[in-house]
């Protein structure tokens, strides 16, 4: 779908697309075209169980007096609460509700509206930019889906008075969205498709985009000692990778932000094998990592004014002759040993060596490593929020505040020293498990604080939310690319200015 910005104009075929307030309030726009029409949208309205919330949309077919194949009115809630987030839903729904129709060409008209604090060309923006997040599908492998299944629409023009303010905010917003794309591309791959090798190669692709990417592979991390990384990995046929990718901003002198990723291409929990029910979710356990990377292409195509680093640790954990065993103690890089009493919580042992080495070579300003870790998150938190570990306030301050801005939601847990003893062992440093089901997730995350040292570090635990098993706003269901929105926000808002 082609999105562009136009002044506002009545067009003269295909959809258009306008705005209504809680309790039926129509903007300007449909107040105008309801005129024209000889009221038939008030008369739409009045049949129908449309109330003008966000989330809301209905079709006015035919409509009188026009050469428009339907009116599209969509639901802007409160004009008071109505802020980037929302406007992005509206968008999201607006092209939802199009993509189940014939429609090849919409138009949305987007007027200024008493009682609103953001300008219009910014409405427009965030309207454009909603559609685009909503318009993504993975259908690469539906070789027998029919045409007339598929969305048609081609075009989507927004119409503002303030085209060239639309225009300069939706130019980030744009490869935001591109970023979000790439990591939702990646999570949905099968695991047959994309493995370590594969996904590294995916990565190298943002070297034209002007990202450095190293890819070490397994002799190189032998030699550093990744112990804890590449036991997970012995048991596959598929090699491990790392992945070091570096987008350099600003000035030399200035300290990076490093994102480290989880990137287990599948986890069958190796000898400690995952029942067969579900295991298939599991080709999307490389979801930190594909996070990591579709941030840094985020950044790159946004030319953002920082110093980034992103690590992906990539493995396939699976059961084999060559596989760890329970039991086994394997020296991570740190030199910490680790007894590894089930093979399953694998990704805290890849994320050992990745967040050791990332800290060790980049010395970071800051860390974040994103990985879906934890069935106990989901147990914790459901799928509305990932968790949030850190050993820094004003860096979970901030994490916090950029989750609310992009409709990515964290919330914190805790880490304690009560919960780090529960790592002890006798054979080794730390065990990968406690032995118990008491607070999992908190124990998970207590495992990588004793690879991280002080570095002002958060984990974001989204095993909750890495994939959505049905549509939302702007969020297809399948790879949400939750992770690279907030985290973009975080480095707008925080790591770039001066
Ligand atoms: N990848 C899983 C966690 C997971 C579970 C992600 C469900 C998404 C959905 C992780 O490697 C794992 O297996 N964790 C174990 C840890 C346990 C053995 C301590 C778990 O959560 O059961
Ligand atoms: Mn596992
Ligand atoms: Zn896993």
């Amino acid at each position: 779908m082609k999105i562009h910005f136009a002044p506002l104009s009545m067009p003269r075929s295909g959809a258009l697309v306008v705005g209504v307030f809680e309790g039926n309030k129509l903007t300007p726009a449909a107040q105008a075209l309801d005129k024209h029409t000889r009221t038939a949208i008030s008369r739409a309205i009045a049949s129908s169980r449309f109330r003008g919330k966000v989330g809301d949309a209905l079709s006015v077919l035919s409509p009188a007096a026009t050469s428009l194949s339907r009116i599209v009115l969509v639901g802007m809630g409160d004009p008071a609460k109505l802020d980037e987030l929302k406007m992005q839903t509206v968008g999201g729904t607006a092209y939802a509700h199009l993509s189940k129709t014939n429609e090849t060409a919409a138009a949305a008209a987007i007027d200024v509206i008493k009682g609103v604090a953001l300008g219009v060309g910014d409405l427009a923006a965030n309207f454009a930019y909603g559609a685009r997040l909503r318009s993504y599908r993975f259908d690469k492998y539906r070789t027998k889906e029919k045409k007339e299944d598929k969305p048609a629409l081609a075009s989507f023009a927004v119409m503002t008075r303030e085209v060239v303010r639309a225009r300069h905010v939706f130019a980030d917003l744009d490869k935001v969205a591109d970023g979000v794309f790439f990591t939702r591309d990646l999570v949905s791959e099968p695991a047959n498709v994309l493995y370590p090798e594969t996904l590294a190669e995916a990565a190298k692709t943002l070297t034209s985009m002007g990202v450095a990417v190293e890819v070490l592979d397994e002799k190189k991390m032998q030699k550093l000692g990744m112990g804890a990384l590449l036991g997970v990995g012995q048991g596959s046929v598929r090699p491990p990778r790392l992945v070091v990718m570096q987008w350099k901003g600003a000035a030399k002198n200035k300290k990076p932000i490093a994102f480290v990723g989880k990137g287990v291409t599948f986890d069958t929990g190796g000898i400690s094998i995952k029942p067969a029910g579900g295991m298939e979710d599991m080709k999307w356990d490389m979801g930190g990592a594909g996070v990591v990377i579709g941030l840094m292409k985020a950044l790159a195509g946004r030319k953002a004014a920082v110093n980034v680093v992103g690590v992906a640790g990539l493995v396939e954990n699976m059961p084999s002759g060559s596989a760890q065993r329970p039991g086994d103690v394997v020296t991570s890089m740190s030199g910490q040993t680790i007894e590894v009493l089930n093979t399953d919580a694998e990704g805290r042992l890849v994320l050992a060596d990745a967040l050791w080495y990332c800290q060790d070579r980049f010395k970071p300003q800051a860390m974040v490593d994103l990985a879906t870790l934890t069935g106990a998150i989901i147990v914790a938190l459901g799928h509305e929020y990932a968790g949030l570990f850190s050993n820094n306030d004003e860096l979970s301050k901030h994490l916090i505040e950029a989750g609310k801005a992009v409709g990515e939601e964290l919330w914190r847990l805790p880490l304690g020293e009560a919960y780090d003893k529960m790592l002890n062992t006798d054979i080794a440093d730390i065990k990968n498990i406690t032995g118990s089901r008491d607070a999992g997730s908190i124990t998970a995350a207590q495992f990588l604080k004793r690879f991280v040292n002080d570095v002002p570090w958060a984990h974001l635990d989204i095993a909750g939310v890495a994939w959505a098993k049905k549509d939302q706003g702007t969020v297809p269901k399948g790879g949400t690319a939750f992770g690279v929105r907030l985290l973009d926000r975080l480095i707008r808002d925080h790591y770039e200015k001066n």
